[in-house]
Parts: C-alpha cells; sequence; structure tokens
C-alpha cells in the first residue's frame, strides 16, 4: 500500500473491500453448488482456491464482516437428498492449500513453533484427484461407505461403493471395528470410455476424471456404478477399536496395507520441510505417467501425537496441507490437425480441440510441436486426448486416449507445401522443424508483424491480428516501416474502424516510436535474439549503429548472448534488406532505429566489476526489478531467473525465500542490496545513502 489516501479515500476503499466480501461469498457458494451438488464446475480448482483466498484475506482486514456461513468457515457441498444421510462421526475436513514451496516452507515453521518439543517430520502422499469416502468395517467385513457431503453428513453410498473395483469387502484381519478414509477415482482409461459411450448416447462428456467418479458413484443403480472402473486408494484411519492403534502416519499406511487396502501408492517419509519438498517435487515428475489424475501432494505431519496437539481450524486440520501442482490437465477431443507458419518461417502443427476448460481458461488449440511430437504421441484426429497448461504456455497435448479409439480416427500427414503461401515445406536435415522455403511468405510476414507490436516488443496497443490483416489484405503495409506511414485518415477508412479508435491507434503508434533500444531489438525478431538477450545487446551497445559495427566475438563475449545468438545478430546485419528495413524505420520516427546515433556513455560493460558474473535477484528490492537487472548488465553481469550451478551472486533483497536457501545450499555467494549497489557503483536513483556493507571482494 503506498500513497498518501485521506480519511475519506481510505471509508472508499474499505467500503468497496466490503462488498467484494459479499460478492466473493455470493460467486464461491455458487461454484461449491456446481461442484458439489451438480458435479458440474465451470472453473479450475486454481482459479477457485484463488477467490478463496482473496475472500479470507479480505475477512481478515474487515472483522466486522464475519460470518459462521462464509463459505470460508464451511466445508462445502451440500447432499444429493436421494441417497439416504451418512452422518460422519467426526468432521470430515478438507486441507489447506500450498502455492508454491515457500508457502510449504512457511507451513513447516507454523507446525513447528505449534508443536514445540513435541517430533516433526513427514509423509508425502500423492493428493488423488477423485472423492473422498468413509468405508466402516465391522469384525472385518465391509458394511458401510459414504461421500463427504458437507463433512458433517454425506450420502450413504455403500452398495456402489461394493462395486468400486479393489476395495477390500472382507479384510485380512477380522478388526473389530474401523473406519477409513480414501479417494474414489476414475483411471484415465475407463474415463476415456466412459467419455466415448456419453457422447455416443448423444449426453455430454464429463470435464475430468473427478467428475466422471463422482458423477459415477452417485447412481442410484448400482449397476450403472458397476461398469465404470471406478478404484480407490485409502490414506487414512479415521477409527479404529481391537487393534494397537498406529503412531504415526507411516504405520498407518503400513498397518492399511497389512489388511489389504490399495494404499495411496508413491507414499513417502521426510525428515524435514526440505526432504518434503524433495519428495513433492519427485511426485510432480512422475506424474504424467501415473494412469489416474493427481492433482497434487500432500505433505503430513506423521506422528499422530503431534497431529493431535495442533488440532484443526473449522475446515483443516494444521498437520497437513496440499501442494497443489502448477499445471492442470483436462480431456478433450482432437477435431482437427493444422499447420501455422511462425515469423521465423517454422512450420507448426497445432491441434484443433473441442474446447474445454483449463486452468480457468476455454482451451481449444494445442501445439503438437513438431512432426517427430505426433508421431511419437501417436495422436490422430478424432482422438481424445489429455491436454495440459503449465504456468503461462501454450497448452500441448501430453497424451492420447487411445483405448477409446473407434477406428475413424485419421492419421495426420505433414503437408509439403505452404498452407499460406503454396511454397515448398522441407525439414532440413537434423531438425525437427518444418520451415517454408519462401523468404517473403505472407505468413511468416503476419506473424512477424504481429510480433512487433506485441506487448513485450514495441507494443502498440490496439493493433491485434484483425486490424493487421485488414492492413495486409489493403497492400498498405508490407514491413514494419509501412506502420508508421500511415495516417489517421488511412487508419479510418479500414474496415469496422470508427475515427476514435483511428487517432487511439495512430497515438498508439506515435507512442511506439520513442520504445526503447531493447525493445526495437526484440521487436526486429532476429532469431536467438530474445528478451533477455535483447536487454543485455542494447545494455552493452547503447545504439542501433553500435550493434551493427560490433564482429561476432565481441558479441559472443555479452553476457546472455551465445555463439549461436552472436552468429544471427551478425548475419541480420549483413542482409541489406534489414539495414533498407531499419533506415526506413528510422524515417518514420523510430528513434532507436537510427543507425547515425551515438551509444549513451553508460553503455560500456566488457571490463565493467561484474563482468562474467550470473547474477540472480530475489526478495523485494528498493528499486523496480528491471532497473536493479540494467544494472547488473551494465556492469558485466549477465542476469538470470534461476540459481543453478551456473550462478556467482545471488542478490537478496527483503524476504528473499526459496532462491536464497538454494544459493546457501550451493555455496553460491549471496550480497545485500547496498553491496550490490556499491559494487555496481550506486546508481539507485531512489536512494543517495552511501553503501553500508562493501561487497566481499
Ligand atoms: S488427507 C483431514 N490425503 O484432497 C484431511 N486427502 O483438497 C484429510 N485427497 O478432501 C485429507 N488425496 O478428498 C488426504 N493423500 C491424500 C489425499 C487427499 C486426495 C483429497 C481429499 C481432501 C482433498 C483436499
Amino acid at each position: 500500500m503506498s500513497g498518501p489516501a485521506g480519511g475519506a479515500g481510505e471509508e472508499a476503499r474499505a467500503q468497496a473491500e466490503r462488498e467484494r466480501i459479499l460478492a466473493l461469498r455470493r460467486e464461491i457458494r455458487e461454484h461449491d453448488r456446481r461442484y458439489y451438488v451438480l458435479d458440474a464446475p465451470t472453473i479450475s480448482d486454481a482459479a477457485y482456491d484463488r477467490l478463496v483466498r482473496e475472500l479470507r484475506e479480505l475477512e481478515a482486514r474487515h472483522p466486522e464482516m464475519a460470518d459462521p456461513d462464509s463459505p470460508t468457515r464451511r466445508v462445502g457441498g451440500e447432499a444429493l437428498p436421494t441417497f439416504s444421510p451418512f452422518p460422519h462421526i467426526a468432521p470430515m475436513l478438507s486441507l489447506q492449500n500450498a502455492m508454491g514451496e515457500e508457502e510449504l516452507r512457511a507451513f513447516d515453521r507454523r507446525v513447528r513453533s505449534l508443536a514445540g518439543e513435541l517430533p516433526v517430520w513427514y509423509v508425502v502422499e500423492p493428493k488423488i484427484d477423485g472423492l473422498s469416502v468413509a468405508l466402516r468395517y465391522h469384525d472385518g467385513a465391509f458394511v458401510q461407505g459414504g461421500t463427504r457431503g458437507d463433512g458433517a453428513v454425506g450420502e450413504d453410498v455403500t452398495e456402489n461403493l461394493r462395486r468400486v473395483v479393489g476395495l477390500p469387502l472382507r479384510l485380512r484381519r477380522p478388526v473389530a471395528h474401523l473406519e477409513v478414509r480414501g479417494e474414489v477415482y476414475m483411471p484415465y482409461e475407463a474415463f476415456g470410455r466412459l467419455n466415448e459411450a456419453q457422447v455416443a448416447a448423444g449426453r455430454a462428456p464429463f470435464a475430468n476424471p473427478r467428475n466422471a467418479a463422482a458423477g459415477s458413484l452417485r447412481q442410484l443403480d448400482p449397476e450403472v456404478t458397476e461398469g465404470r472402473g471406478l478404484g480407490v486408494w485409502v490414506y487414512e484411519v479415521r477409527a479404529l477399536e481391537g487393534e494397537q492403534a498406529p503412531a504415526d502416519q507411516a504405520e498407518a499406511l503400513s498397518f492399511l496395507e497389512a489388511l489389504g487396502f490399495p494404499v495411496v501408492p508413491g507414499w513417502s517419509r521426510a525428515d524435514d520441510v526440505e526432504g518434503a519438498l524433495a519428495a513433492v517435487r519427485r511426485l510432480g515428475a512422475e506424474r504424467d505417467r501415473l494412469p489416474f489424475a493427481i492433482d497434487g501432494a500432500v505433505v503430513k505431519t506423521a506422528p499422530f501425537a503431534t497431529q493431535r496437539a495442533l488440532g484443526a481450524t473449522a475446515k483443516a486440520p494444521r498437520h497437513a496441507i496440499a501442494f497443489k501442482y502448477e499445471s492442470e490437465e483436462a480431456v478433450t477431443r482432437v477435431v482437427d490437425i493444422v499447420v501455422q507458419v511462425g515469423r521465423t518461417g517454422a512450420v507448426t502443427p497445432t491441434a484443433v480441440l473441442e474446447p474445454v476448460l483449463l486452468a480457468g481458461t476455454r482451451v481449444a488449440r494445442a501445439t503438437l510441436h513438431n512432426e517427430d511430437v505426433i508421431r511419437d504421441l501417436d495422436v490422430r484426429i478424432g482422438d481424445r486426448v489429455v491436454v495440459r497448461k503449465a504456468g503461462e504456455v501454450i497448452p500441448e497435448v501430453v497424451r492420447v486416449l487411445a483405448e477409446g479409439r473407434t477406428g475413424e480416427e485419421r492419421p495426420f500427414r505433414f503437408p509439403t507445401t505452404c498452407p499460406v503461401c503454396g511454397a515448398p515445406v522441407e525439414r532440413p536435415p537434423g531438425q525437427a522443424a518444418h520451415r517454408c522455403t519462401n523468404e517473403r511468405c505472407p505468413g511468416r510476414l503476419r506473424e512477424g508483424l504481429l510480433h512487433f507490436v506485441a506487448r513485450a516488443a514495441m507494443d502498440v496497443e490496439g493493433l491485434g491480428p484483425k486490424i493487421l490483416d485488414a492492413l495486409l489484405a489493403s497492400g498498405r503495409v508490407r514491413t514494419a516501416a509501412d506502420l508508421y506511414t500511415l495516417t489517421p485518415d488511412e487508419l479510418a477508412r479500414l474496415p469496422r474502424m470508427g475515427a476514435k479508435s483511428a487517432a487511439n491507434l495512430a497515438a498508439a503508434l506515435d507512442a511506439s516510436r520513442s520504445r526503447p533500444l531493447s525493445r526495437l531489438l526484440f521487436a526486429l525478431g532476429m532469431r536467438h535474439v530474445g528478451e533477455r538477450a535483447s536487454a543485455a545487446l542494447a545494455d552493452r551497445f547503447g545504439s542501433v549503429g553500435a550493434l551493427a559495427a560490433a564482429g561476432e566475438e565481441e558479441l559472443a563475449a555479452v553476457p546472455d548472448v551465445g555463439p549461436a545468438t552472436a552468429a544471427s545478430v551478425r548475419a541480420w546485419f549483413a542482409d541489406p534488406d534489414n539495414l533498407a528495413l531499419l533506415d526506413a524505420l528510422a524515417a518514420g520516427g523510430v528513434a532507436a532505429a537510427d543507425r547515425r546515433a551515438a551509444p549513451p556513455a553508460a553503455a560500456v560493460a566488457a571490463g565493467g566489476p561484474l563482468a562474467g558474473q550470473e547474477v540472480v535477484f530475489t526478495g523485494r528490492l528498493s528499486v523496480p526489478r528491471a532497473q536493479a537487472e540494467a544494472a547488473a548488465r551494465r556492469a558485466g553481469a549477465a542476469v538470470a531467473d534461476r540459481v543453478t550451478r551456473r550462478t556467482t551472486l545471488v542478490v537478496a533483497g527483503e524476504e528473499a525465500g526459496s532462491k536464497l536457501a538454494r544459493a546457501r545450499e550451493l555455496g553460491v555467494a549471496v550480497w545485500d542490496e547496498p553491496a550490490f549497489w556499491a559494487a555496481v557503483g550506486a546508481d539507485r536513483q531512489e536512494s543517495s545513502d552511501p553503501p553500508s556493507n562493501p561487497p566481499p571482494s
């Protein structure tokens, strides 16, 4: 929070937050209903979790808005009225979530501080993406089972549970009384088959295996459940009489296994949180190879005495936390496979999908990368596939659900000619990608221009694919430089363009004329020259003229610029068409394109104080991150995002977390911010303090 806020402004904000709390409660309740009652969620778990988090944070700031009925206080869900109620012997709680490694470490600190002298170590289990059930056994026989429902009362689905594959109807020992908790799930294979049948019968396919499992367990006719191929993994002892109780979670899992239960596979012990994190990562890496869906890992404080001491909130126990993996998967069908021409001429295959909700967004396309990937996946048009989205990247096809094939699926043949210009398509020996052989392919030109105006490049707001296509069709725009010759009148004559939008676009183009060199270099789209290399080159050479004059070795010596990039930059400047483009851009008013401009004095780095270092910044800095990175580059360093064995220096701001820990683990030098500014010559504009704590030499 910054900036002066008068009393009135403060009150207006508080009022807005109170209104947001009410809106969030309504929205979350509706999602709860769709999820628990209708089995038809419309947002991803991650998006749901974000809403709940936002609500929780706002509620913490507004205690006056406390409400025992808030979705943050309830476990969620209402029982369907069609099954007998299944009252739980103790609340069936949910889990708190950790969104990243740092939050897991914070969980560990909390656990340790609450546990005092009691032992703390962990068991890490996969988080099965299914639905929670409680199973009751008397004298070793399965007698009753129910869903979680709202946590207090679920639905009695005993008869359906008897149809779950692997659920023991009789235990290996006649334990007097036992209640366990587990997760009923649907393997991908069964899921594929079920959705085939759904579609064939004209019904909507299930969005994901969890919904399919829930829908299949809550069938009034057990015969329907029978054919659905449900499985169960058990992970908790909820009640036990007649036998010595296990002392910790690892013993409990072994005990359950000895009784004949299918116990969550892949669980492990960890002595401390770093060990737990390693196990979480391991499970994450194995995730794609499992025949069923897991959406995270659960880290549980193992000793039961410690668990009891930690207790629970209304919603979740304090001893355990769910670590959600970033990527999400969904199942859908490949309607078609098309190829697209990129700005480098690469011809990339893309799967056109039946739209599906993935990580909170509607996905209708997924990349198939290249011909080899298509062959390895054996993906055919008509196939059901698993698509995944990790972080910000484009969705990709991970796996084909070949079991449900009908024989109607068609293999894809890579085209031999470019779909845009008809020129031959070639696959250069030793490369995975196909290329259009026409240097002037309009498809390439279009993609190149879209890249040129993109946000991270020249950032011409409002110039999207539609307008660009109109400009290309009109013949008025053939190169990026032509954009800067367009008049507002010409823009206003484009289809569906009003005078106001034309004026806005002209203003946006004008604003882009003063973008710095780093952005222009990125916008020009030289091969291998991404955002980072562009920034490094701009920092080192300062002007396009100096860059054009640089030799290959000089280029390759710049941090973040390797030999391949250096060669590509040289080749780009050796092409007279490119020099003509620069001159045309400069004539159009793009300042950084001017080859005669002198480099600013600051761009002198080769022998700088951080020459040869690879620096990673972490934590909160006193200046914008980009400013610190630029200073590091000017001092001759390469800047990286992740701490690896190549990292030579970590600059840690406030509240530095996992990267700092990793640096310590690897024995990498760690400086605080003042030390960094002292080393690079203290050009931090915001502060004129003399640097304390000089850097270690
Ligand atoms: S422990 C009291 N362990 O994830 C907490 N839960 O998001 C008991 N789940 O409601 C839960 N795999 O349905 C636990 N290995 C596992 C799990 C698991 C899946 C589910 C469970 C829970 C939900 C929380």
